[in-house]
């Protein structure tokens, strides 16, 4: 393959779970444990790019977490806020248009003031597409997208998939070929309910802060092993 050839892959969504089990393994406190994180997007970010895999859903935050302590909502929130003006340099550098997938409007309001800077500065890049879901829920897309169909008043037996699937945040972007989850549990935790029907799972056990670019290739690998029949034989 040619360093300018589009790879056979569209979209490589990650679960990024394992912070907090990172920070108490070293001695550290959940909050080192989300910084750790954060830091560990860029390399992710940088190897998908270099493989030209047009688009990575990266899970930061979802609807649930806004249940964790006071403390730690605030800090990733303002992690997330430093990461991504840190980051808005690099990636339109290296081309990257960054989409929010999730409310903007229950976020604080320095951090939807940046996703919105960030999604205006990088929307005519044309190299990969980054989705960030931060405060995200799966549940809810689908629910906001059922509202969204209903106030155009239409028929029930007109309602189609693509309809639905026009009203997501996800709209224009593919399904996720492979799903990776860091951090060893095997669940989906309200993730791309809708677009996951027939994506590819990969479960490690890894804690976030550790995965590496090698452990992506290993998930890519693995990902190329299986066989996809979509309900065919
Ligand atoms: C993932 O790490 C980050 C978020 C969910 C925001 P966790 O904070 O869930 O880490 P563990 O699962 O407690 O180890
Ligand atoms: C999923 O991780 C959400 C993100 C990685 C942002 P959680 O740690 O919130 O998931 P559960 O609670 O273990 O299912
Ligand atoms: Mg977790």
């Amino acid at each position: 393959m040619t360093s300018e050839s589009i790879h056979p892959i569209s979209h490589i969504a990650i679960i990024m779970d394992g912070n907090g089990r990172w920070a108490s393994i070293n001695g550290l406190s959940r909050n080192k444990g989300h910084e750790k994180g954060t830091e560990n997007i860029q390399s992710i970010v940088q190897r998908v790019s270099e493989l030209k895999i047009k688009f990575l859903t990266i899970f930061a935050f979802s609807t649930e977490n806004w249940n964790r302590p006071k403390l730690e909502v605030s800090t990733l929130m303002n992690l997330l806020f430093d990461s991504i003006n840190k980051q808005l340099d690099y990636l339109i550098s290296e081309n990257i248009r960054v989409i929010h997938l999730g409310e903007k409007s229950s976020l604080p309001s320095h951090l939807q003031k940046a996703i919105y800077k960030c999604e205006q500065a990088t929307k005519n890049n044309t190299g990969l597409t980054l989705s960030v879901a931060l405060n995200y829920g799966g549940r809810t897309e689908i629910l906001n997208s059922i509202i969204k169909i209903l106030s155009t008043n239409p028929s029930p037996n007109q309602i189609t998939f693509k309809n639905i699937e026009e009203n997501l945040y996800t709209s224009g972007i593919p399904d996720p070929d492979l799903i990776i989850r860091t951090g060893g549990e095997k669940r989906i935790s309200n993730f791309l309910l809708w677009q996951s029907a027939y994506s590819e799972y990969f479960f490690s056990d890894l804690l976030w802060p550790d995965f590496t670019s090698k452990d992506l290739d290993n998930a890519i690998d693995t990902y190329f092993s299986r066989q996809r029949r979509f309900g065919k034989v």
